[in-house]
């Protein structure tokens, strides 16, 4: 299973150095062979070798130039990173990237081989507006993404639910997954508000492959039991 922790504009780089040395040592302590990735903050990037695969939260679509505030391919080479989440919520809906932008920034770091954990996901007004126009808001967010890509992870994360404690039920989530499964056959993690006491029963559900959590996972310990959930349940 895929176990990733977002850490957002949290974390210095010492304290995210030690997070990713504790989680290593969990992995190396308990055997585990899980997928696991990390996404620090842009500033505490480092070089990391090990079992955790570092990835960028953003970069802009560009090897390097005048793009003030933003970082590009060359500064992500300095700490190797080749993986990347494209479209999390909080970069469409708060810092207003458009499906067009993130068309184009998911195609340059496809031609750059990187690993793309790419997020789809509907606001609460959509939602209540049932399941068709859901479905049909879902699909404008795989526009222009190649789903056949190989090196694809897709997050279902609804806007809703992150960082307000609220999830969807169980027999949502199952229902979502696999229709969302039927667009690209693309691992398909759940995020938003996974918290440790609810990881389990999200990881055991049907179409999910893994989850993608953000306050959640921002005490190691937490992030490490989620890893032994997914752990347990593949050995079931
Ligand atoms: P949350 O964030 O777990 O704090 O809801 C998830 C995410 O944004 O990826």
């Amino acid at each position: 299973m895929i176990i990733a922790s977002n850490l957002k504009t949290n974390l210095t780089r010492e304290k995210t150095i030690s997070y990713l040395m504790d989680v290593e040592n969990f992995l190396d302590k308990n055997n585990s062979d899980q997928e696991i990735y990390v996404f620090p903050a842009q500033s505490s990037l480092n070089p990391h070798h090990g079992k955790v695969v570092q990835g960028a939260q953003n970069a802009y679509a560009t090897q390097n130039g005048a793009f003030t505030g933003e970082i590009g391919l060359e500064q992500l080479e300095e700490f190797d990173v080749k993986t990347i989440l494209i479209g999390h919520s909080e970069r469409r809906h708060i810092l207003g990237e458009s499906q067009e932008k993130l068309v184009e920034k998911f195609n340059f770091y496809k031609s750059h081989g990187f690993k793309i954990v790419y997020c789809v996901g509907e606001p609460l007004e959509v939602r209540e507006q049932g399941e068709d126009v859901m479905m049909k808001y879902l699909e404008l967010q795989y526009e222009g993404i190649d789903t056949s890509y190989d090196k694809l992870i897709i997050a279902y994360e609804p806007v809703w639910a992150i960082g307000t404690g609220l999830t969807p039920t169980l027999e949502d989530i199952s229902k979502i997954h696999l229709k969302l499964k039927e667009k690209s056959s693309a691992p398909l993690l759940y995020g938003g508000s996974v918290k440790v006491e609810t990881a389990r029963d999200i990881l055991a559900c049907d179409g999910v492959d893994g989850v993608l959590v953000g306050s959640g996972a921002l005490k190691v310990e937490n992030f490490c039991q989620m890893i032994k959930f997914a752990e347990e349940l593949n050995n079931n």
